[in-house]
């Protein structure tokens, strides 16, 4: 890279998912399930630094960084292409670089993050100028989570997720335990339909007690309310992670449960003190491969 191309370089800062409330409908024609999916944004990061190049190229950098498709098939290439061509330019050029720390693979979002962050970072490098609309229709295009990446804090998404509205969100703890190996979401709601079978699905819809505990900011109110109608689908692909939810809640974690599609684990705590009691227990049970710590709510993709 010139010093001039990395002059020219934009790096965007996106955040990781938790789904407070993850409530699935039957499958759709479309294959899709219409959800009420309360998202939250917490303060794990990707960073996504795209750079004028001579062709499209993209790296990844990061403890998981192995497991990252480098092809056209990763939402960063795709989401440059799909600007490029909504914008009338021609294939874009440009090496992306992810900066990863998000968990691969482990119903994060953290693909989805790094799409909106690669969207952001080419508008801006190109200086397109996007109005926020058009950017929201091509991440949805790109996949359900990605219109939260792009606007982060907490929203309910309905539809397949992608149709967002923003909730109030007090501040909250948390604690993600990382599983060995990912979990592939489709294969998870591809479980759910299975456990449903013969069964009877109610329309999902927004817990109006949980969006009062998010809104209290109270962590105990919340713990009562969190639930991921996904979690027994990924519980009965990877039956282990019951054992690191049980080991979270043991260490003082005031809830546990699986973040989206898995196989992450989730645990909502009291406060940062709690939050280090939960993450060293953690890796001392050996249930898991990492701990991280963060806080909730964050902002969405931001320009650095
Ligand atoms: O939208 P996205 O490409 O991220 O979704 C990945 C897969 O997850 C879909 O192909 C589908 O199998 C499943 N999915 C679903 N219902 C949703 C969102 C995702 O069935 N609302």
């Amino acid at each position: 890279m010139s010093r001039a191309d990395a002059a020219r370089s934009v790096t965007v800062r996106v955040p990781a998912k938790v789904n407070v409330q993850l409530a699935v409908g039957a499958a759709r024609p479309d294959g899709f399930h219409d959800l009420a999916n309360v998202f939250l944004a917490v303060s794990l990061y990707d960073e996504v630094t795209v750079t004028p190049a001579d062709e499209l190229t993209v790296t990844c950098a990061g403890p998981d960084a192995d497991q990252v498709p480098l092809d056209r098939t990763n939402l960063v290439a795709r989401a440059a292409e799909t600007l490029a061509a909504r914008s009338g330019l021609p294939a874009p050029a440009v090496h992306i670089h992810i900066a990863k720390n998000i968990p691969v693979a482990g119903g994060m979002a953290g693909g989805s993050a790094d799409g909106a962050g690669a969207l952001v970072a080419c508008d801006a490098l190109w200086g397109l100028d996007t109005p926020a609309a058009e950017l929201l229709d091509m991440c949805a295009e790109l996949g359900s989570d990605v219109p939260f990446s792009l606007v982060g804090g907490a929203a309910l998404g309905t539809g397949r997720g992608e149709i967002l509205t923003p909730v109030e969100a007090g501040a909250f703890h948390w604690v993600f335990a990382v599983a060995d190996g990912g979990l592939s979401t489709p294969a998870v709601f591809r479980e759910f339909d299975r456990l449903a079978q013969g069964r009877e699905i109610p329309a999902p819809e927004a817990s109006p007690a949980l969006l009062a505990a998010l809104a209290s900011g109270d962590p105990e109110a919340l713990a009562a309310t969190l639930v991921n109608d996904l979690q027994p689908a990924a519980l009965s692909l990877r039956p282990g992670l019951a054992e690191a939810l049980a080991a979270g809640t043991d260490a003082g974690a005031l809830a546990a449960l699986v973040s989206g599609s898995g196989p992450t684990t989730a645990f909502l705590v009291r406060d940062a003190a709690s939050a280090a009691k939960v993450a060293s227990a953690l890796e001392a049970s050996g249930l898991c491969r990492a701990t991280r710590t963060a806080t909730s709510p964050a902002p969405g993709a931001t320009l650095l």
